[in-house]
């Protein structure tokens, strides 16, 4: 039996007419390359910037760099699952995280999914992690203040609801402490905050939830944390995803507080991802586009207008700088970004003024316009003692004597320092800020023994409440100072029963 060419082709071609080909370049396309977070894909012609692809293995990554023969992809997720060769799906979609009501109280990943064990979390909807900032007619400037509780904060760089306030400073100057006492604050304020943990260590921010719930600061807050061990691309993302969950309360008409905690470290993981997706690296090996990945994140915060709601979100982003050094690259960028910052200076943190609040570098742009007037009146000579402080400071370790101005402020200055002071966890309320400062201001303190001032404040305050409570409320209703006349008498009324106690010297010598 002899076959006949004519059939094999005839064959030939009725099984090619059958044949689907069953991958699709623009939707499906070959994993080429896989490794350190990253993947190259053959294919996927049709693929968008920042779409979310399917691999094989159900693991998403996120689609970067767009080339001709192929995609670079951020693997959200473990690599490890992932071969060459592998298919990777289109979704047609953008990178979403859950948000709404349920997400509060909780503790979420960038991609929103609950990590700290309790159920699982009914979104309200799912928006996409990258949105565009509002434009000018959106918003209205900030003049609501966003109380913080700590006086240096509150006197000298005060922060308006809708403002970007950076906090910068070298490793272990308390950033983090500042951000979550702020959130503290927070309590009763119609706020909802949002703790966003990127590369902390894990122990970290367990210790943070842990006061966060300790003061019933969970109630009204999110924590999204991204941990040094995931991968890079969510560390990346986080911030965003922080964004968005604040973003659905905003547009609700409500006042949302966010803290990027840090974006040094997330910068650092986009610097990483970038190298590895080849991107040609700038300055400090940084991409090209470091700048735009915090101005887009921190243009998100604002204030929008009342017509759609008068809600707001302020942002504190953190950075960290290495030996003081605010001229590097990542903390001039976010400088220039922001509306203002805290600078948190190691030497005056270890010599043990906290928080290390350093007037001479610390501004705030626009939170001036939201300070209550009180405070206005109180605090307006702060700045100027305290630099005058700074500049004779040295002079007095000479020594050499003093004339009596010279003398006097240098008091008002170490006064000044120490009412500043405050611990961890302990924010004051405002009309208790102005009342310490206008004794500060008014000379009351000026008699009193440095050691003495932190009694002086607990003792007066407790005073107040019990004699004078009104005087507070009104300075707390009405933003205004009260008549001072009676803030004056009520002030000497306790300035004769304030006894300086020596009890704790005693017992230290005691100890000794
Ligand atoms: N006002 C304060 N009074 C007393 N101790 C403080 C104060 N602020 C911070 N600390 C202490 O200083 C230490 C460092 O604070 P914190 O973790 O906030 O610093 P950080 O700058 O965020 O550090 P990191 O570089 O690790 O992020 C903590 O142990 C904290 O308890
Ligand atoms: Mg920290």
């Amino acid at each position: 039996m002899s076959i006949k060419a004519e059939e094999i082709s005839a064959l030939i071609k009725q099984q090619l007419q059958g044949y689907n080909n069953e991958l699709d370049v623009e939707e499906t396309g070959i994993v080429t390359y896989v490794g350190d977070g990253i993947a190259r894909a053959h294919g996927l012609e049709n693929a968008l910037s920042s779409e979310l692809l399917e691999f094989s293995n159900g693991v998403y990554g996120m689609a970067q760099n767009l080339e001709t023969n192929d995609v670079g992809i951020m693997i959200l997720g473990e690599d490890t699952g992932i071969r060459e060769g592998d298919t990777v799906k289109r979704t047609g979609r953008i990178m979403e995280v859950p948000v709404g009501d349920d997400l509060v109280g909780r503790v979420v990943n960038s991609l929103g999914q609950p990590i700290d064990g309790k159920g699982s979390i009914t979104a309200a909807d799912h928006k996409p992690i990258e949105h565009k900032a509002p434009g000018i007619m959106a918003r209205q400037s900030v003049f609501e203040p966003l109380q913080t509780g700590i006086k240096a904060i509150d006197s000298l760089v005060p922060i308006g609801r809708g403002q970007r306030e950076l906090i910068i400073g070298d490793r272990k100057t308390g950033k983090t402490s500042i951000a979550i006492d702020t959130i503290l604050n927070q309590k009763d304020q119609n706020m909802i905050c949002i703790y966003v943990a990127i590369g902390q260590k894990e122990s970290t921010v367990r210790s943070s939830v842990r006061t966060l719930e300790q003061y019933g600061a969970m109630d009204y807050t999110i924590v999204v944390n991204a941990g040094p061990s995931e991968p890079a691309s969510l560390l990346y993302i986080a911030p965003y995803a922080g964004a968005t969950m604040g973003e659905y309360f905003m547009n609700n008409g409500q006042h949302v507080l966010i803290v990027y905690d840090d974006l040094s470290k997330q910068a650092d993981a986009y610097r990483e991802l970038s190298l590895i997706l080849r991107r040609p690296p700038g300055r400090e090996a940084y991409p090209g586009d470091i700048f735009y990945t915090h101005s887009r994140l921190l243009e998100r915060a604002a204030k929008l207008n009342d017509k759609l709601g008068g809600g707001s979100m302020t942002a504190l982003p953190i950075v960290e700088t290495r030996a003081g050094d605010v001229s590097a690259y990542i903390p001039t960028n976010v400088i220039s970004i922001t509306d203002g910052q805290i600078f948190l200076n190691a030497d005056m943190f270890y010599s043990g003024v906290r928080p290390a609040v350093d007037a001479g570098t610390s501004v705030s742009r626009v939170g001036g316009d939201a300070q209550i007037k009180a405070m206005k009146k109180v605090a307006g000579t702060l700045r100027l003692d305290l630099a005058s402080y700074k500049e004779l400071e040295s002079f007095a370790q000479f020594g050499s004597d003093l004339d009596a101005a010279t003398q006097a402020k240098l008091n008002r200055g170490a006064r000044t320092v120490e009412v500043l002071k405050q611990p961890l966890h302990s924010p004051l309320p405002v009309e208790k800020q102005v009342l310490i400062l206008y004794c500060l201001t008014r000379k009351y303190l000026d008699k009193i023994q440095l050691d003495d001032i932190e009694q002086y404040q607990n003792d007066i305050f407790d005073f107040f409440d019990t004699h004078h409570a009104d005087l507070l409320e009104e300075i707390a209703k009405t933003g205004k100072l009260p008549d001072t006349d009676k803030l004056d008498t009520a002030i000497d009324e306790f300035a004769k029963t304030f006894q300086p106690n020596k009890k704790d010297e005693e017992e230290a010598a005691l100890g000794d």
